[in-house]
Protein backbone atom coordinates (compact mmCIF):
# COMPACT_ATOMS: atom_id res chain seq x y z
CA UNK A 1 0.00 0.00 0.00
CA UNK A 2 1.68 3.65 -1.12
CA UNK A 3 2.94 5.77 1.80
CA UNK A 4 1.22 9.27 1.40
CA UNK A 5 5.03 10.31 3.65
CA UNK A 6 7.92 10.97 2.05
CA UNK A 7 10.66 8.38 3.80
CA UNK A 8 12.34 9.48 7.47
CA UNK A 9 9.45 12.23 7.69
CA UNK A 10 9.42 15.13 9.57
CA UNK A 11 6.00 15.16 11.93
CA UNK A 12 5.05 17.94 13.74
CA UNK A 13 2.88 16.48 16.69
CA UNK A 14 0.93 18.86 18.32
CA UNK A 15 -0.68 18.04 21.56
CA UNK A 16 2.33 15.47 21.91
CA UNK A 17 2.44 15.71 25.91
CA UNK A 18 -0.88 14.62 26.44
CA UNK A 19 -2.66 11.05 26.56
CA UNK A 20 -3.43 10.55 23.22
CA UNK A 21 -0.46 12.22 21.58
CA UNK A 22 2.10 11.08 24.03
CA UNK A 23 1.39 7.82 22.88
CA UNK A 24 1.66 8.80 19.03
CA UNK A 25 4.89 10.02 19.48
CA UNK A 26 6.07 6.84 21.79
CA UNK A 27 4.96 4.44 19.04
CA UNK A 28 6.28 6.37 15.87
CA UNK A 29 9.53 6.64 17.83
CA UNK A 30 9.99 3.50 18.94
CA UNK A 31 9.56 2.06 15.26
CA UNK A 32 12.96 3.38 14.51
CA UNK A 33 12.59 3.90 10.93
CA UNK A 34 13.91 7.69 10.97
CA UNK A 35 11.00 9.96 11.42
CA UNK A 36 12.06 12.88 13.13
CA UNK A 37 8.98 14.32 15.85
CA UNK A 38 8.42 17.52 16.71
CA UNK A 39 6.21 18.35 19.66
CA UNK A 40 4.10 21.64 20.51
CA UNK A 41 2.42 21.75 23.15
CA UNK A 42 1.09 24.58 25.48
CA UNK A 43 1.26 22.46 29.03
CA UNK A 44 -2.30 22.94 29.98
CA UNK A 45 -3.68 21.27 32.89
CA UNK A 46 -3.66 17.82 30.88
CA UNK A 47 0.09 18.33 29.03
CA UNK A 48 2.81 16.90 31.48
CA UNK A 49 6.12 16.35 29.99
CA UNK A 50 6.23 13.37 32.27
CA UNK A 51 4.43 11.21 29.39
CA UNK A 52 7.58 11.42 27.31
CA UNK A 53 10.27 10.80 29.32
CA UNK A 54 10.50 7.20 28.12
CA UNK A 55 11.39 9.07 24.60
CA UNK A 56 13.80 12.00 26.21
CA UNK A 57 15.63 8.89 27.74
CA UNK A 58 16.58 6.99 24.79
CA UNK A 59 19.63 8.61 23.15
CA UNK A 60 18.36 7.01 19.51
CA UNK A 61 14.84 8.35 20.10
CA UNK A 62 15.91 11.42 21.43
CA UNK A 63 18.01 12.39 18.62
CA UNK A 64 14.85 12.41 16.24
CA UNK A 65 12.46 14.30 19.12
CA UNK A 66 12.39 17.96 19.85
CA UNK A 67 9.86 19.95 22.68
CA UNK A 68 8.60 23.10 22.09
CA UNK A 69 6.43 24.39 24.76
CA UNK A 70 3.52 26.69 22.58
CA UNK A 71 0.89 27.60 21.64
CA UNK A 72 -0.81 26.45 18.51
CA UNK A 73 -3.18 29.50 18.20
CA UNK A 74 0.12 32.08 17.87
CA UNK A 75 1.14 32.51 14.36
CA UNK A 76 4.77 33.13 15.24
CA UNK A 77 5.80 29.53 16.45
CA UNK A 78 3.81 27.88 14.15
CA UNK A 79 4.76 29.95 11.22
CA UNK A 80 8.48 28.99 12.29
CA UNK A 81 7.89 25.41 12.55
CA UNK A 82 5.58 24.19 10.17
CA UNK A 83 7.83 25.54 6.76
CA UNK A 84 10.09 22.61 8.31
CA UNK A 85 7.77 19.23 8.54
CA UNK A 86 6.43 16.90 5.93
CA UNK A 87 3.04 16.70 7.88
CA UNK A 88 1.17 18.24 11.25
CA UNK A 89 -0.99 15.46 13.06
CA UNK A 90 -3.00 18.47 15.30
CA UNK A 91 -3.60 16.37 18.54
CA UNK A 92 -4.39 19.35 20.63
CA UNK A 93 -7.09 20.12 21.93
CA UNK A 94 -9.77 20.73 25.29
CA UNK A 95 -10.97 17.80 25.26
CA UNK A 96 -12.68 17.14 28.37
CA UNK A 97 -17.08 17.69 28.06
CA UNK A 98 -17.73 18.59 31.82
CA UNK A 99 -15.01 21.25 31.36
CA UNK A 100 -16.59 22.65 28.14
CA UNK A 101 -20.25 23.15 30.00
CA UNK A 102 -18.30 25.06 32.73
CA UNK A 103 -15.74 27.33 30.72
CA UNK A 104 -16.57 26.80 26.84
CA UNK A 105 -14.16 29.59 25.94
CA UNK A 106 -10.57 28.13 25.91
CA UNK A 107 -12.27 25.18 23.81
CA UNK A 108 -13.13 27.70 21.10
CA UNK A 109 -9.86 29.25 21.03
CA UNK A 110 -7.38 26.23 20.57
CA UNK A 111 -10.59 24.47 17.99
CA UNK A 112 -11.28 27.47 16.12
CA UNK A 113 -8.02 29.89 16.22
CA UNK A 114 -5.89 27.21 16.83
CA UNK A 115 -6.71 24.99 14.22
CA UNK A 116 -6.54 28.06 11.85
CA UNK A 117 -3.30 29.53 12.40
CA UNK A 118 -2.08 26.21 11.68
CA UNK A 119 -3.92 25.53 8.96
CA UNK A 120 -2.69 28.83 7.60
CA UNK A 121 0.71 28.36 7.79
CA UNK A 122 0.49 24.92 6.15
CA UNK A 123 -1.55 26.51 3.41
CA UNK A 124 1.67 28.96 3.06
CA UNK A 125 4.26 26.15 3.30
CA UNK A 126 2.58 24.15 0.93
CA UNK A 127 1.96 27.19 -1.48
CA UNK A 128 5.86 27.96 -1.37
CA UNK A 129 6.74 24.37 -2.62
CA UNK A 130 7.04 22.39 0.69
CA UNK A 131 3.36 20.38 0.72
CA UNK A 132 2.52 19.58 3.95
CA UNK A 133 -0.05 16.75 5.10
CA UNK A 134 -2.59 18.14 7.95
CA UNK A 135 -4.10 15.40 9.86
CA UNK A 136 -6.90 16.63 11.93
CA UNK A 137 -7.42 14.32 15.10
CA UNK A 138 -11.21 14.07 15.86
CA UNK A 139 -14.27 12.64 17.82
CA UNK A 140 -17.19 10.46 17.47
CA UNK A 141 -18.86 12.96 19.50
CA UNK A 142 -18.83 15.23 15.85
CA UNK A 143 -21.92 13.35 15.23
CA UNK A 144 -23.90 13.94 18.18
CA UNK A 145 -26.24 11.26 19.59
CA UNK A 146 -27.25 8.21 17.86
CA UNK A 147 -29.82 6.15 19.13
CA UNK A 148 -29.33 2.96 16.95
CA UNK A 149 -27.17 2.24 14.48
CA UNK A 150 -23.78 3.12 14.20
CA UNK A 151 -22.54 6.68 12.48
CA UNK A 152 -20.62 6.43 8.72
CA UNK A 153 -18.26 8.97 7.55
CA UNK A 154 -20.90 10.52 5.19
CA UNK A 155 -23.71 11.37 8.00
CA UNK A 156 -24.32 15.37 9.22
CA UNK A 157 -22.38 16.64 12.00
CA UNK A 158 -24.57 17.19 15.04
CA UNK A 159 -22.51 17.99 17.97
CA UNK A 160 -24.39 18.96 21.24
CA UNK A 161 -21.66 19.77 23.94
CA UNK A 162 -19.62 22.95 23.91
CA UNK A 163 -16.68 20.39 23.53
CA UNK A 164 -17.94 18.60 19.90
CA UNK A 165 -19.02 21.81 18.81
CA UNK A 166 -15.47 23.16 18.70
CA UNK A 167 -14.30 19.87 17.21
CA UNK A 168 -17.04 20.11 14.21
CA UNK A 169 -15.95 23.29 13.85
CA UNK A 170 -12.32 22.47 13.49
CA UNK A 171 -13.22 19.38 11.16
CA UNK A 172 -15.56 22.30 9.05
CA UNK A 173 -12.27 24.58 8.74
CA UNK A 174 -10.01 21.58 7.84
CA UNK A 175 -12.59 20.52 5.22
CA UNK A 176 -12.63 23.96 4.04
CA UNK A 177 -8.93 24.01 3.44
CA UNK A 178 -9.27 21.21 1.39
CA UNK A 179 -11.64 22.62 -0.74
CA UNK A 180 -10.99 25.98 -1.16
CA UNK A 181 -6.99 25.71 -1.24
CA UNK A 182 -6.35 22.23 -2.16
CA UNK A 183 -4.54 21.18 1.34
CA UNK A 184 -3.62 17.50 1.77
CA UNK A 185 -6.06 17.22 4.70
CA UNK A 186 -6.87 14.03 6.56
CA UNK A 187 -9.55 13.86 9.48
CA UNK A 188 -9.47 10.90 12.25
CA UNK A 189 -12.72 10.07 14.13
CA UNK A 190 -11.89 8.11 17.10
CA UNK A 191 -14.33 6.54 20.04
CA UNK A 192 -13.92 6.73 24.07
CA UNK A 193 -10.25 6.40 24.67
CA UNK A 194 -8.66 5.14 27.67
CA UNK A 195 -5.32 3.72 28.56
CA UNK A 196 -2.16 4.44 30.97
CA UNK A 197 -1.45 8.46 31.24
CA UNK A 198 -4.68 9.60 30.84
CA UNK A 199 -5.89 12.86 32.93
CA UNK A 200 -7.19 11.64 35.68
CA UNK A 201 -10.92 13.21 34.95
CA UNK A 202 -12.75 11.48 32.40
CA UNK A 203 -14.60 8.21 33.26
CA UNK A 204 -12.23 5.21 33.77
CA UNK A 205 -9.52 7.15 34.76
CA UNK A 206 -11.25 9.63 36.99
CA UNK A 207 -13.43 6.18 38.48
CA UNK A 208 -9.88 3.74 38.54
CA UNK A 209 -7.92 6.42 40.82
CA UNK A 210 -11.41 6.76 42.84
CA UNK A 211 -11.81 3.47 43.53
CA UNK A 212 -8.23 3.11 44.24
CA UNK A 213 -8.58 6.02 46.88
CA UNK A 214 -11.71 4.55 48.74
CA UNK A 215 -13.31 7.50 46.94
CA UNK A 216 -16.78 7.64 45.88
CA UNK A 217 -18.01 7.23 41.61
CA UNK A 218 -20.22 9.92 40.93
CA UNK A 219 -22.33 8.53 37.75
CA UNK A 220 -24.39 10.63 35.87
CA UNK A 221 -27.90 9.88 36.28
CA UNK A 222 -28.86 5.95 35.39
CA UNK A 223 -25.79 4.98 34.20
CA UNK A 224 -27.11 3.67 31.02
CA UNK A 225 -25.39 6.26 28.33
CA UNK A 226 -23.65 3.85 26.08
CA UNK A 227 -19.86 4.50 24.61
CA UNK A 228 -17.56 2.95 22.35
CA UNK A 229 -14.11 2.36 23.70
CA UNK A 230 -11.10 2.12 22.35
CA UNK A 231 -7.80 1.43 23.74
CA UNK A 232 -5.10 3.92 23.10
CA UNK A 233 -2.90 2.01 21.50
CA UNK A 234 -5.22 1.38 18.98
CA UNK A 235 -6.48 5.04 18.42
CA UNK A 236 -3.29 6.09 18.18
CA UNK A 237 -2.04 3.24 15.48
CA UNK A 238 -5.14 4.14 13.89
CA UNK A 239 -3.95 8.13 13.46
CA UNK A 240 -0.27 6.72 12.20
CA UNK A 241 -2.45 4.65 9.80
CA UNK A 242 -4.42 7.28 8.37
CA UNK A 243 -1.36 9.56 7.88
CA UNK A 244 -0.18 7.37 5.97
CA UNK A 245 -2.41 5.80 4.24
CA UNK A 246 -5.91 8.03 3.96
CA UNK A 247 -7.14 9.78 0.96
CA UNK A 248 -6.93 13.69 0.93
CA UNK A 249 -9.90 15.38 2.08
CA UNK A 250 -11.21 11.89 3.64
CA UNK A 251 -12.50 11.46 7.28
CA UNK A 252 -11.89 8.14 8.87
CA UNK A 253 -13.93 6.69 12.01
CA UNK A 254 -11.45 4.98 14.14
CA UNK A 255 -13.92 2.87 15.88
CA UNK A 256 -13.04 0.61 19.03
CA UNK A 257 -15.66 -1.90 18.74
CA UNK A 258 -16.92 -1.98 22.24
CA UNK A 259 -20.08 -0.17 22.71
CA UNK A 260 -21.23 -0.60 26.55
CA UNK A 261 -23.03 1.03 28.59
CA UNK A 262 -21.39 2.75 31.58
CA UNK A 263 -22.77 0.29 34.31
CA UNK A 264 -21.07 -2.47 32.52
CA UNK A 265 -17.61 -0.67 32.28
CA UNK A 266 -17.92 0.74 35.89
CA UNK A 267 -18.54 -3.03 37.60
CA UNK A 268 -15.37 -4.36 35.20
CA UNK A 269 -13.46 -1.45 36.35
CA UNK A 270 -14.21 -1.95 40.20
CA UNK A 271 -13.78 -5.73 39.58
CA UNK A 272 -10.25 -4.86 37.88
CA UNK A 273 -9.53 -2.65 40.95
CA UNK A 274 -10.43 -5.32 43.97
CA UNK A 275 -13.36 -2.75 45.12
CA UNK A 276 -17.65 -3.12 45.06
CA UNK A 277 -20.23 -1.27 43.94
CA UNK A 278 -20.68 0.65 47.19
CA UNK A 279 -18.50 3.08 46.52
CA UNK A 280 -20.72 4.42 43.63
CA UNK A 281 -22.92 7.69 44.10
CA UNK A 282 -26.04 7.98 41.16
CA UNK A 283 -25.23 12.12 40.83
CA UNK A 284 -27.59 14.45 39.05
CA UNK A 285 -27.00 14.42 35.40
CA UNK A 286 -24.63 16.65 32.68
CA UNK A 287 -26.75 18.81 31.20
CA UNK A 288 -27.26 17.27 27.23
CA UNK A 289 -25.41 14.13 27.92
CA UNK A 290 -25.62 12.30 24.74
CA UNK A 291 -26.99 9.37 25.23
CA UNK A 292 -25.12 6.92 23.00
CA UNK A 293 -22.43 7.01 20.66
CA UNK A 294 -21.08 4.00 18.03
CA UNK A 295 -19.65 4.33 14.52
CA UNK A 296 -19.36 2.41 11.91
CA UNK A 297 -15.42 1.20 11.24
CA UNK A 298 -15.73 -0.58 8.29
CA UNK A 299 -13.90 2.31 5.56
CA UNK A 300 -10.88 2.21 7.79
CA UNK A 301 -11.12 -1.89 7.92
CA UNK A 302 -11.66 -2.26 4.08
CA UNK A 303 -7.93 0.08 3.99
CA UNK A 304 -6.61 -2.89 5.80
CA UNK A 305 -6.66 -1.34 9.92
CA UNK A 306 -8.72 -2.94 12.78
CA UNK A 307 -8.05 -2.20 16.86
CA UNK A 308 -6.23 -4.76 18.50
CA UNK A 309 -6.67 -4.58 21.91
CA UNK A 310 -9.49 -6.81 23.86
CA UNK A 311 -11.30 -4.27 26.50
CA UNK A 312 -11.23 -6.62 29.53
CA UNK A 313 -7.38 -6.97 29.21
CA UNK A 314 -6.55 -3.21 27.90
CA UNK A 315 -9.01 -2.25 31.00
CA UNK A 316 -7.34 -4.09 33.41
CA UNK A 317 -4.02 -3.55 32.51
CA UNK A 318 -5.03 0.40 32.71
CA UNK A 319 -6.31 -0.35 36.00
CA UNK A 320 -2.68 -1.78 37.27
CA UNK A 321 -0.90 1.12 35.51
CA UNK A 322 -2.71 3.94 37.79
CA UNK A 323 -1.80 1.70 40.73
CA UNK A 324 1.32 1.16 40.06
CA UNK A 325 2.03 5.15 39.37
CA UNK A 326 1.43 6.57 42.22
CA UNK A 327 3.03 9.60 41.85
CA UNK A 328 1.49 10.59 38.29
CA UNK A 329 -1.38 10.38 39.73
CA UNK A 330 -0.10 12.76 42.61
CA UNK A 331 0.99 14.94 40.36
CA UNK A 332 -2.30 15.54 38.20
CA UNK A 333 -4.59 15.88 41.23
CA UNK A 334 -2.01 18.60 42.31
CA UNK A 335 -2.45 22.52 41.50
CA UNK A 336 -6.10 23.34 40.41
CA UNK A 337 -7.25 19.49 40.77
CA UNK A 338 -9.52 20.53 44.07
CA UNK A 339 -10.83 23.60 42.77
CA UNK A 340 -12.24 21.43 39.81
CA UNK A 341 -13.30 18.55 41.71
CA UNK A 342 -15.04 20.88 44.32
CA UNK A 343 -17.09 22.95 41.36
CA UNK A 344 -18.15 20.15 39.19
CA UNK A 345 -19.09 17.77 42.17
CA UNK A 346 -19.25 18.84 45.32
CA UNK A 347 -23.20 19.95 44.82
CA UNK A 348 -23.70 16.41 42.53
CA UNK A 349 -22.32 14.36 45.19
CA UNK A 350 -24.15 15.85 48.26
CA UNK A 351 -27.54 15.39 46.09
CA UNK A 352 -25.95 11.94 45.65
CA UNK A 353 -25.83 11.04 48.43
CA UNK A 354 -29.74 12.27 49.18
CA UNK A 355 -30.91 8.90 46.02
CA UNK A 356 -30.58 4.99 46.21
CA UNK A 357 -27.17 3.92 46.06
CA UNK A 358 -26.54 2.48 42.93
CA UNK A 359 -27.04 -0.82 42.10
CA UNK A 360 -25.15 -3.43 39.77
CA UNK A 361 -25.96 -3.92 36.14
CA UNK A 362 -29.31 -5.22 35.50
CA UNK A 363 -30.96 -4.34 38.78
CA UNK A 364 -31.12 -0.38 38.33
CA UNK A 365 -32.37 1.88 36.32
CA UNK A 366 -32.17 1.36 32.65
P1 LIG B 1 -5.45 15.54 26.54
O1 LIG B 1 -6.38 16.48 27.21
O2 LIG B 1 -4.85 14.42 27.30
O3 LIG B 1 -4.22 16.35 25.91
C1 LIG B 1 -4.38 17.51 25.17
C2 LIG B 1 -2.99 18.06 24.94
O4 LIG B 1 -3.10 19.25 24.12
C3 LIG B 1 -2.28 18.50 26.24
O5 LIG B 1 -0.95 18.07 26.22
C4 LIG B 1 -2.39 20.03 26.21
O6 LIG B 1 -1.35 20.65 26.91
C5 LIG B 1 -2.33 20.29 24.71
N1 LIG B 1 -2.96 21.56 24.31
C6 LIG B 1 -4.21 22.00 24.64
N2 LIG B 1 -4.42 23.21 24.07
C7 LIG B 1 -3.29 23.53 23.37
C8 LIG B 1 -2.91 24.63 22.56
N3 LIG B 1 -3.72 25.67 22.39
N4 LIG B 1 -1.70 24.61 21.99
C9 LIG B 1 -0.85 23.56 22.17
N5 LIG B 1 -1.16 22.49 22.93
C10 LIG B 1 -2.37 22.48 23.52
O7 LIG B 1 -6.20 15.04 25.24
P2 LIG B 1 -6.41 13.58 24.63
O8 LIG B 1 -7.45 12.88 25.40
O9 LIG B 1 -5.08 12.98 24.42
O10 LIG B 1 -7.06 13.97 23.23
C11 LIG B 1 -6.23 14.26 22.14
C12 LIG B 1 -7.09 14.55 20.92
O11 LIG B 1 -7.90 13.42 20.64
C13 LIG B 1 -8.02 15.74 21.06
O12 LIG B 1 -8.06 16.43 19.85
C14 LIG B 1 -9.37 15.08 21.36
O13 LIG B 1 -10.42 15.91 20.92
C15 LIG B 1 -9.26 13.82 20.55
N6 LIG B 1 -10.05 12.67 21.03
C16 LIG B 1 -9.92 12.27 22.34
C17 LIG B 1 -10.62 11.14 22.76
C18 LIG B 1 -10.56 10.64 24.18
O14 LIG B 1 -11.38 9.81 24.56
N7 LIG B 1 -9.60 11.08 24.99
C19 LIG B 1 -11.44 10.45 21.85
C20 LIG B 1 -11.55 10.91 20.53
C21 LIG B 1 -10.83 12.02 20.14
O1 LIG C 1 -16.32 9.91 22.39
C1 LIG C 1 -15.05 10.50 22.31
C2 LIG C 1 -14.92 11.50 23.42
O2 LIG C 1 -14.84 10.75 24.62
C3 LIG C 1 -13.70 12.40 23.29
O3 LIG C 1 -13.82 13.15 22.11
C4 LIG C 1 -13.58 13.31 24.51
O4 LIG C 1 -12.38 14.05 24.44
C5 LIG C 1 -13.57 12.46 25.75
O5 LIG C 1 -13.60 13.29 26.88
C6 LIG C 1 -14.74 11.49 25.80
O6 LIG C 1 -15.99 12.18 26.04
P1 LIG C 1 -17.13 11.59 27.01
O7 LIG C 1 -17.90 12.70 27.53
O8 LIG C 1 -17.86 10.46 26.37
O9 LIG C 1 -16.15 10.94 28.11
P2 LIG C 1 -16.20 10.96 29.70
O10 LIG C 1 -15.13 10.02 30.15
O11 LIG C 1 -16.22 12.32 30.26
O12 LIG C 1 -17.61 10.27 29.98
C7 LIG C 1 -17.88 8.94 29.57
C8 LIG C 1 -19.25 8.59 30.09
O13 LIG C 1 -19.19 8.50 31.52
C9 LIG C 1 -20.30 9.63 29.76
O14 LIG C 1 -21.55 8.99 29.52
C10 LIG C 1 -20.39 10.45 31.05
C11 LIG C 1 -20.09 9.43 32.13
N1 LIG C 1 -19.45 9.97 33.35
C12 LIG C 1 -18.30 10.70 33.20
C13 LIG C 1 -17.69 11.27 34.29
C14 LIG C 1 -16.43 12.09 34.13
C15 LIG C 1 -20.00 9.76 34.60
O15 LIG C 1 -21.03 9.06 34.74
N2 LIG C 1 -19.39 10.32 35.69
C16 LIG C 1 -18.27 11.08 35.58
O16 LIG C 1 -17.78 11.59 36.62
Amino acid sequence: MSDRLPDAPHLLVTGGAGFIGSELVRQVLARRDGTRITVLDKLTYAGNRANLAEVEADPEQAARFDFVHGDIADPDVVGLLIPNVDAVVNVAAETHVDRSILDPEAFLRTGVIGVHTLLEAARRASADGRPVRFLQVSTDEVYGDIERGRSRETDALAPRSPYAAAKAASEHLVHAYHVTFGLDTVITRGSNTYGPHQYPEKLIPLFTTNALAGEPLPMYGDGMQVRDWLHVRDHAAGIDFVLRHGEPGEAYNVAGGNELPNRDVIARLLEAAGRDWTLVRTVPDRPGHDRRYAMDGSKLAALGWRPRVAFDEGLAATVAWYRDHPDWVASARSGDWDAYYARQYGARLAAGQAVAMAEPPGEGAG
